[in-house]
């Protein structure tokens, strides 16, 4: 029985410490390099980044991609994209190259760069889409021309030790890998040529290495029972809480409060939970064969607008979603035969930014969710949802013993004999 609980438990941790996510199991963003030309010692090379999440994208201040090379390699120069530091070229004489460390470190350009510094897929400030949002979005692309390089795919080395940071931390990338080469059509598109040689790098996402806290937050209310179950107190950590601020203070006021801080601190409104946004869950009405919700997001940091957010909702109904009002809905597949987990996002110019916080930081749906007769009840909490992200993190939901109840005496005795139960087990456990 111990070793039962034990292994349960270990199973319980692992499982949220591995760099996989149950509602995105294929999720990743691939790193692809392209050598499209060699020249004696030297190359030029299309570095390409895919985002194959489905509602994970990286936001403002967008991506830093980092490598270590495995010789003397130098970049010569950089299009759209560039490195943040160029590292010693003191070995060079006349042309300087772009970068001589032997990590370096890119990032990519700023909207609006002059034409000439320009590529393909680049310079929208490191944001990278996602792809079950807008494929076309979740591609950055630069190239680069690398000397010292090797003068063939037999003397090329990989470079090693790719980090990927979007913008904080969070995701572990693997080694480079030599694949079948890139294979790319003309624009006419009536001839294909390819690249010279291809080799692409894996990275994945923990949300436990990105943050030790959630970030979000679920509070649940019905029409049945008057309790609004709230957050759970700290959800997100109370570091902040000194640092907060009434949502009445004066400093809000002020000019310049909202401007985004380098280092991305947030400004909180003084909550209990203290997590930068909460996501409510009311469940509205209940009609004969549908029922109804209405979902919020309420965003709580006075310095950050959630461009192109998206919360992800894993329920048993929402394989009969019917009606979405005011978001965009689309049903996620993970897994061929469940159909349980769907994400929302914004309608395009009114609603897909989550505006700072303050009146305007809150954006709200109500869905009608036809009932299968076999599977719904409003008992036991069925109606509320089991996971919910937003922006591709997941959202800390009360305990299910809090849940709003059902006004039903028989349900509320089997409810607190099981948690007797429960309570019961534990001490066992304890005392063993
Ligand atoms: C990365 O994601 C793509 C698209 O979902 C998938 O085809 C590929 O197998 C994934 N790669 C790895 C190493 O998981
Ligand atoms: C290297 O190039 C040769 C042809 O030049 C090709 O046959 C070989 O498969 C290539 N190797 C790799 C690893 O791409
Ligand atoms: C790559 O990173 C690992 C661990 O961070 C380190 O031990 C190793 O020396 C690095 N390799 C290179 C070539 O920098
Ligand atoms: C390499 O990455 C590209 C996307 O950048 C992907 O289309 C391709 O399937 C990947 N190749 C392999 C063998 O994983
Ligand atoms: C959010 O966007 C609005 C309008 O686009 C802008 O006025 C405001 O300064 C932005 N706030 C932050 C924190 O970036
Ligand atoms: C999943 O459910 C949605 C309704 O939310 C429906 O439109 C879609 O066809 C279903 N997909 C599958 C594969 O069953
Ligand atoms: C709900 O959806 C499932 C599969 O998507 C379908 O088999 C079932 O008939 C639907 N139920 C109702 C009441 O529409
Ligand atoms: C409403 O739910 C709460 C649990 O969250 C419970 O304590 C309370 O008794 C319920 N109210 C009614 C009228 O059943």
């Amino acid at each position: 029985m111990r070793f039962f609980v034990s292994a349960l438990f270990f199973l319980v941790i692992f499982s949220y410490a591995a760099t996989f996510d149950p509602l995105d199991p294929n999720g990743n963003i691939t790193i692809k390099w392209d050598i499209m030309s060699w020249t004696p010692d030297d190359y030029v090379a299309v570095v390409t980044l895919n985002n194959f999440q489905m509602y994970r994208h990286i936001m403002s201040p967008g991506w830093t991609l980092g490598w270590t090379w495995a010789r003397r390699e130098v970049i010569w120069s950089a299009v759209g994209a560039q490195a943040t530091e160029q590292g010693d070229c003191s070995r060079f004489k006349g042309n300087i190259p772009h970068c001589c460390k032997t990590n370096p470190t890119f990032v990519d350009l700023l909207p609006g760069v002059p034409y000439n510094q320009q590529f393909t897929n680049c310079c929208k400030g490191g944001v990278l889409g996602a792809w079950g949002q807008d494929p076309s979005a979740a591609v950055s692309a630069f190239q680069l021309s690398v000397g010292s390089a090797g003068t063939s795919n037999r003397t090329v080395r990989l470079p090693r030790n790719f980090t990927l940071l979007g913008p904080g931390p969070g995701y572990t990338c693997g080694r480079a890998r030599v694949v079948p080469p890139t294979i790319f059509l003309t624009p006419d598109r009536r001839r294909k040529t390819q690249a010279l040689m291809t080799w692409n790098v894996t990275c994945t996402y923990s949300q436990i290495l990105a943050r030790k806290y959630p970030s979000c937050c679920v509070s649940l209310s019905s029409f049945y029972n008057d309790t609004v179950v709230p957050c759970p107190p700290c959800t997100c950590g109370c570091q902040t809480k000194d640092n907060c601020v009434k949502s009445d203070s004066k400093i809000l006021s002020l000019v310049g409060v909202n401007t985004p801080k380098k280092d991305n601190k947030p400004l909180l409104q003084c909550t209990r939970h203290m997590c930068p946004v909460r996501v409510h869950w009311h469940v509205q009405r209940n009609y004969k064969d549908y029922w109804r919700v209405k979902v919020s997001i309420t965003n709580f940091n006075y310095r950050m607008n959630y461009t192109l957010w998206t919360l992800v909702v894993q329920h048993p109904n929402l394989n009969n979603v019917t009606q979405v009002f005011s978001f965009d809905y689309k049903p996620l597949v993970p897994y061929e035969s469940i159909n349980d987990t769907g994400m929302f996002n914004g309608l395009k110019f009114f609603n897909d930014q989550l505006m700072e916080a303050g009146p305007f930081g809150n954006v709200q749906s109500e869905m009608l969710l036809r009932k299968d007769k076999n599977t719904f009840t409003l008992k036991e909490g069925w109606a509320f949802p089991r996971k919910v992200y937003f922006n591709g993190d997941e959202c800390q939901l009360p305990p299910p013993d809090a849940y709003p109840f059902l006004p039903n005496s028989a349900y509320q005795n089997l409810l607190s004999f099981s948690t007797f139960i429960s309570l019961f087990i534990f001490f066992l456990i304890a005392i063993w």
